[in-house]
């Protein structure tokens, strides 16, 4: 049974954040819940978002930064609290841990220790309230396909799990997840954000849509003006709350990298990469895993799904992809124009338009190997040594 460990980082220097996410997010079972930059924010943050463990990066201002953190301490009994910093002065260390820091982590933090911290605070899943795994669809280019693989591939995991199963639209302008369902949502994610108190698991599952499959449904803004309303902070605690009472929430975006795009990303178990076989989209890509990289993103939760393969791709096959983007092919889904724009056009799951059609039959394959991904055989062994690694590596 799997570990989980839900951080909450307090940390203003953009580079350390890079750091830490690169190395928190290669811990298996860790969930980047919220990033909060200024200290006095903390306080509310830990109050909004239920985690097991607070990092503080306590430089350049301990002295700022520990009364605040006692606080904290204080108001949580249950929060592990672990605190970084350059400085390794004992004065400094034991004050630390009189205001309520358990672990106190040397910069550079090693990577083993940090490990071991999480273990021992990490609590079984089994234990846990509800955990579900989040999944990220991300469009490298428009028409891609990410809203039609988001809501086949939550349809198919609602079907399997026979669960809870929730599919978002972040794409906030023109988002066509509730389309494609058929379905007319009365809420969506801007309604939930314009509530100024913290949102408990039961109102938000009063918001969603229930498609005839089961699963739920939060759809985009029903006006256009309403998406600038969205704020990242709003959209973590809605995500945050999602996971803890569903099996999966699958989530068309962020497509656009707006403003919640960075959390959702760290929060994501995994973050399905969408390309097909054309220059612009492997571009795309491209700088979408470099940036991803930069941001100390964990790239073996990122898996690369090639849709409308097979197609007369006029000179780009399924390898070069591959190869020019240095991920291995996670899965592919056929071309079939017919299938795709007929249930599109009747708002019809590929499951009740298209049973037997290929097109369904891949996407519910997906849907099993994330469900099961032991019975599957491990796409690491087939993951190419990174051409983006060996391109900067020689810059
Ligand atoms: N495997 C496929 N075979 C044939 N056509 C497909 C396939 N997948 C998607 N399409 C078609 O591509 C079009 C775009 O699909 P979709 O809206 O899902 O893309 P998107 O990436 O969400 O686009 P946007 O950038 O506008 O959000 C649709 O008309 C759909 O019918
Ligand atoms: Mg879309």
């Amino acid at each position: 049974m799997g570990r989980e460990a839900r951080f909450i980082v307090l940390n203003g220097d953009e580079a350390f954040g890079a750091e830490l996410r690169s190395k928190l997010l290669k811990v298996e079972g860790v969930k980047l819940v919220a990033e909060v930059e200024e200290p006095a924010l903390l306080l509310q943050t830990v109050q909004q978002f239920p985690v097991e463990l607070l990092l503080v990066n306590l430089d350049p201002n301990p002295e700022v930064v520990l009364p605040i953190v006692g606080d904290v301490a204080g108001a949580n009994r249950e929060l592990a609290i672990f605190a970084a910093s350059e400085s390794t002065d004992g004065q400094l260390i034991l004050k630390a841990m009189r205001m309520g820091v358990k672990e106190f982590l040397p910069k550079p933090i090693d990577t083993k220790a940090l490990e071991e911290a999480i273990e021992r605070i990490a609590v079984d899943r089994a234990d846990a309230a509800t955990q579900g795994n989040l999944i990220t669809i991300v469009g490298t280019s428009g028409g891609v396909g990410a809203t039609m693989i988001t809501t086949n591939l939550a349809v198919e995991l609602a079907t399997i799990t026979g669960g809870q199963v929730t599919a978002v639209d972040l794409d906030y302008r023109y988002g066509q997840v509730a389309t494609l369902l058929d379905v007319d949502p009365k809420h969506s994610l801007a309604d939930l954000c314009s509530s100024p108190e913290t949102l408990e698991p039961q109102v938000i599952g009063r918001a969603l849509t229930r498609h005839n499959t089961g699963l739920q449904v939060l759809g985009r803004p029903n006006h256009l003006a309403e998406a600038d309303t969205i704020t990242a902070a709003a959209c973590m605690g809605i995500f945050s709350s999602l996971i803890q009472f569903n099996d999966y929430v699958v989530a068309d975006g962020p497509t656009r990298f707006d403003v919640s795009g960075k959390s959702v990303l760290a929060l994501s178990d995994v973050t399905l990469l969408v390309v097909q076989q054309m220059v612009p989209c492997v571009r795309n890509a491209l700088r979408i895993l470099e940036n991803m990289r930069d941001n100390g993103y964990n790239l073996d939760r990122a898996k690369l799904i090639c849709n409308r393969a097979g197609r007369s791709s006029g000179h780009l096959s399924v390898n070069d992809v591959t190869e020019t983007l240095g991920l291995g092919l996670f899965a592919s889904i056929p071309d079939d124009w017919e299938t795709a724009s007929g249930a599109i056009n009747l708002g019809e799951p590929l499951l009740a338009y298209s049973p037997k059609s290929k097109l369904r039959v891949a996407i519910q394959e997906i849907a099993e190997r994330l469900h099961s991904p032991d019975s599957q055989t491990d796409d690491k062994d087939t993951r190419k040594q990174s051409l983006i690694g060996r391109i900067f590596a020689a810059s």
